[in-house]
């Protein structure tokens, strides 16, 4: 998908030039009304005035035209002016270009009544996350897959602020949507040693560094936890590390942890079959981790950054780990295994661990698909955020908010503390409680993370995509772009901890 910015209609010829009005608002104060056909405008006043069509919120009402430069209008409803909110602009253009896509327009045109720099890169970046779609294993049909080739956004005042933001807008959403690939790509094709090697890829003709730890350098390293999860796969597990150098050495570097179970069937306290429909996509938090640090690189942001992916499948075997074992993790913390599906927090504690063993962080920030509790508790349209620092907490929100990564606030007080407590371990990775499911692995995790300011993203709230959401079926990326403002943040000094 192209995209061009232009600073007036004239001259454009396009499938669709997409307007849109607040409720009440005079149509031709809309910049683009005194460029349009009188045969244009009469189309779109008769519409407007049909019972049921309106600028209501979410409407959106196709004007076909029989001859002229655009073949159609897309009157979008924005509601009113004042309930306009960033979140509801990143909704109306992802719907617009799934109708596109639908409609199978090649070409369609925005015409705006302002644009921020920051706007032209939400609307860029939305465009192409609405546009994704999960393809690898479908024959092409016959009449091609519909696509839309080239957008332009038309706005009276153009700098190149906004040049620039089509840029950024373009090469985050496009790692967002690797992360989607990633994360969509089947069990039996993604295992921890395919995505060790995606991350290889991902770091060719990048400034990324990448090292893949294997059984052996694992079991040096005492990863008991790790290893642990993985000893009931034929797929033995992997460290991956990802580093990105922007910044001097003396510079400490913000350290990603993201949870790599590339498949989860529960192991032996299995799953049952509809919970264990989507698990291929357990390792969305490596996913997110791994584009983030490609993001970082592309927009040469100047900080230090480093991505851990500990990486495994948890499978039925004769050589698995059972529920009542004791595994002895890296930082010497004895696991009681309560639940052998409660797996990712298992490898996080020896990936946590590993990035305070071998790293200074600014801070650590884990990612993954923790817990279906979450999901109960937010539904899914925000994952859950944990950390016990006010300040980054509030940080933490506004990084949600201006990424559209949107994420809420879990209590995360030390007298949830007893949900961890075990019989003969010193901790336990389930405990007997059925409440508080999110919040139980949250405290598990902070028992390897020792020294750092530390941020829990649960992220299996957000982990696929749900109707509304104008994004394709399956994975949504979630976490990418809320890491990707989250690293912008510290290396511009405005993260409230120092690097
Ligand atoms: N990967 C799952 C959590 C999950 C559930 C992610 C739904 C995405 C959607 C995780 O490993 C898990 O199984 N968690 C258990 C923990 C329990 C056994 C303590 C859960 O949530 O039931
Ligand atoms: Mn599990
Ligand atoms: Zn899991």
């Amino acid at each position: 998908m192209r995209f061009t910015l232009a600073t007036t209609l004239r001259g454009l010829k396009t499938d669709a030039l997409v307007l849109g009005w607040f409720e009440r608002q005079k149509l031709a104060s809309h910049p683009a009304w005194a460029g349009l056909s009188l045969t244009a405008k009469q189309a779109i006043q008769k519409q407007l005035k049909r019972p049921g069509v309106s600028l209501e919120w979410g409407s959106q009402t196709v004007v076909q035209l029989p001859k002229g430069p655009w073949a159609n209008i897309v009157v979008v409803g924005l509601g009113q002016q004042a309930d306009w909110t960033a979140r509801r602009n990143r909704l109306v253009t992802r719907r617009v270009m799934r109708t596109a896509l639908t409609a199978h327009w090649a070409k369609i045109v925005f015409s705006f009544q302002d644009l921020s720099s920051e706007g032209t890169a939400r609307a860029v970046e939305n465009a192409v996350l609405a546009t994704y779609e999960y393809r690898a294993y479908r024959q092409t049909p016959t009449s091609g897959w519909p696509e839309v080739k080239q957008v332009v956004l038309v706005a009276k005042h153009l700098t190149a602020e906004h040049q620039a933001a089509v840029k950024r807008g373009l090469t985050i959403a496009t790692l967002v949507n690797h992360a989607r690939d990633l994360a969509n790509t089947p069990g039996g094709k993604m295992t921890p040693r395919t995505l060790a090697a995606a991350a290889v890829t991902l770091a060719k003709g990048r400034k990324l560094q990448v090292r893949v730890l294997t059984t052996v350098q694992l079991e040096k390293l005492k990863m008991g936890a790790l290893l642990g999860v993985g000893k009931g796969s034929a797929e033995s597990p992997r460290l991956i590390v990802m580093e990105y150098h922007g910044a001097p050495k003396t510079d400490k570097p913000i350290v990603f942890v993201g949870k790599g179970i590339t498949f989860d069937s529960g192991g032996y306290n299995l799953k049952p079959s509809n919970s264990m429909a989507e698990m291929h996509m357990d390792m969305s938090g490596g996913a997110a981790v791994m584009s983030a640090m490609a993001a970082l690189a592309d927009l040469r942001l100047p900080l230090n950054a480093v991505a851990i992916i500990p990486a495994a499948e948890n499978m039925v075997s004769g050589s698995g780990f059972r529920p009542g074992d004791i595994l002895t993790s890296m930082s010497g913390v004895h696991i009681e295994v309560g639940n052998t599906d409660a797996e990712g927090r298992l490898v996080l504690a020896d990936g946590l661990a590993y990035a305070e063993k071998f790293y200074h962080p600014a801070i650590v920030v884990d990612v993954a698909t923790l817990t279906g509790a979450a999901v109960v508790a937010l539904g899914q349209e925000a994952a859950a955020l944990f950390t016990k620092d006010d300040a980054l907490r509030r940080a933490g929100q506004e990084i949600g908010e201006v990424s559209g990564d949107y994420v809420w606030p879990m209590p995360f007080w030390e007298e949830y503390d007893g949900l961890v407590k075990a019989t003969f371990g010193d901790v336990t990775n389930s405990g007997k409680s059925r409440w508080g499911g999110a919040i139980e692995g949250a405290v598990f995790l902070s028992k390897f993370v020792k020294r750092s300011p530390w941020i829990h993203l649960d992220i299996a709230p957000t982990m696929s995509s749900v109707e509304g959401q104008a994004l394709a079926p399956g994975a949504t990326g979630s976490g990418t772009r809320w890491l990707i403002e989250c690293a912008r943040r510290l290396a511009t000094g405005q993260l409230p901890t120092t690097r």
